[in-house]
């Protein structure tokens, strides 16, 4: 009984780190350019779901997005006359904190909210 639960313990460890490891091949390459436009987030259109390219340049490799395919923060990033190293709140309506997905913000203007 005991080795059978102990064999199941290590049986469960190699599953989860096959499947780690094929989430971390699986992601989304942001930003990722498809039909000469680059996006920054996963695309809707023409598909009932949100999906995402593989690679940098869409290669037909691709998959459906969940929550947790989003852009990572471009820190540090510029905005304004400030370097920032992480989320802030400035010149946000609602104080809600945001991060640029570019290193200039001034010139690309490509955001979105922190959690
Ligand atoms: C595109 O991404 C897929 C999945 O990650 C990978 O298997 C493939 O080798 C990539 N293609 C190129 C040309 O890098």
């Amino acid at each position: 009984m005991a080795l059978g639960l102990r064999l199941l313990l290590v049986w469960l460890c190699l599953l989860h780190s096959v499947v780690g490891y094929d989430y971390e091949e699986g992601k989304c390459a942001f930003p990722f350019r498809y039909k000469r436009r680059t996006f920054y987030s996963c695309i809707r259109s023409s598909s009932k779901h949100d999906w995402c390219s593989l690679n940098k340049t869409y290669q037909g490799y691709w998959k459906y997005c969940g929550k947790q395919d989003i852009a990572d923060c471009a820190f540090p990033f510029w905005y304004k006359r400030m370097i920032y190293r992480e989320c802030t709140d400035d010149g946000n309506l609602f104080g809600k904190k945001w991060c640029s997905l570019t290193q200039n913000f001034n010139k690309d203007g490509i955001w979105r909210y922190c959690d």
